[in-house]
């Protein structure tokens, strides 16, 4: 079978469009290959973290995808920074990758622009990455657009790897995602719903409350007409509730705009606001049991143990080929 491994970054709280665009790929993904997720929490470093909320984000990280349907029968789910062959693989990849091809990495020069007292992992980062792709033979890595360079990065280590020193690595290939629907901000729907987004109003947040899901629904930005038809050009509110409606039931557009032909929006929007609250609610109490209960260390204890066998065999092979050894 076919591997595939997703990092996750701990960082702010998931959106309804991190749900329908990005988590639910992942449900089909479970399905279709040998699955490996983990927590880049050392990723998450090579910027500033406070170290409380830091813990508390990888936690709820972990709840909030099991509680989406990340099934830890069907998935290796492990915690980077407790397998500490990711970083001893990153130290040789580091010295193996040109320092030119890492300053030209488009999200380095970006972040370092944004803080100007940037630490090294910064720039080091995408190897990091490639090691925690590397250490598994994985097949397929599924990523957004922002991401990809970062994958090609890592065919480029393995790849140079492989040459200079006979066959290590497999040489991984970016997933990029088919194109799912999009979802808008509720207040402004020209823009992506955003968990970075100024304005909370626009955003529905997966650990919302049934009445603050309600009332963001309710007060979303619409347009001066009453048909509920499908027109991102020039009904970009009402499209984009019809996007959500459409995502989160087995309706097509079609068929929504068929039911309401006869609607106004209080009514659409009120049907739009019980679709999300019965995904979302089943969500959360699995995810507020799950932080209860030591499920989570159970099924993470687990990924370190599977994962660092196979992640020794890896880095010891390497090691052996550079000449690291007595
Ligand atoms: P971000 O939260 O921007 O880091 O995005 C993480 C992933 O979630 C992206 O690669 C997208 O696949 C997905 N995603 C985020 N926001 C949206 C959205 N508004 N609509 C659809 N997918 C989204
Ligand atoms: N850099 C990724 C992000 O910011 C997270 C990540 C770390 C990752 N290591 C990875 C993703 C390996 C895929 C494979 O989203």
């Amino acid at each position: 079978m076919k591997k595939v491994l997703t990092g996750l970054q701990p960082s702010g709280e998931l959106t309804l469009g991190n749900y329908i665009g990005a988590i639910r790929q992942i449900l089909k993904y479970q399905e279709e290959y040998e699955s490996f997720i983990f927590v880049a929490d050392m990723h998450a470093i090579t910027v500033p973290q406070d170290p409380i909320k830091l813990r508390e984000n990888i936690r709820s990280l972990l709840a909030i995808y099991l509680a989406c349907g990340v099934d830890p029968k069907k998935n290796t789910i492990f915690l980077q920074s407790e397998n500490v062959y990711h970083a001893n693989v990153s130290w040789i990849l580091e010295c193996l990758t040109p320092y030119g091809e890492l300053g030209r990495m488009t999200q380095f020069k970006d972040k370092k622009e944004k803080n100007a007292n940037f630490g090294a992992g910064l720039l080091t980062y995408p190897v990091l990455m490639a090691s925690d792709i590397l250490l598994y033979d994985i097949d397929y890595v599924p990523v957004g657009r922002d991401q990809k360079q970062h994958v090609e990065l890592a065919r480029n280590i393995a790849e140079r790897v492989n040459k200079k020193y006979g066959d290590i690595f497999k040489v991984p290939e970016p997933l990029i995602p088919t194109e799912g629907a999009k979802i808008a901000d509720l207040v402004d729907p020209t823009k992506k719903m955003s968990k970075s987004s100024e304005n909370p109003k626009g955003v529905i947040y997966l650990l919302d409350d049934e009445r603050i899901i309600r009332k963001k629904i309710m007060s979303a930005t619409t347009d001066s007409e009453t048909r509920v038809v499908f027109d991102p050009e020039n009904k970009p509110g009402i499209s984009n509730l019809i996007n959500i409606y459409t995502s989160l039931s087995n309706l097509s557009i079609k068929d929504i705009e068929e039911k309401y032909k006869d609607s106004n929006y209080g009514s659409f929007k009120s049907d739009v606001a019980d679709i999300i609250i019965n995904t979302l609610i089943p969500i959360q109490e699995r995810y507020y049991k799950l932080l209860e209960n030591n499920e989570i260390d159970k099924i993470l204890d687990e990924g370190l143990k599977k994962t660092s066998t196979i992640a020794k065999e890896k880095y010891e092979s390497l090691k052996e080929k550079v000449g690291l050894h007595r």
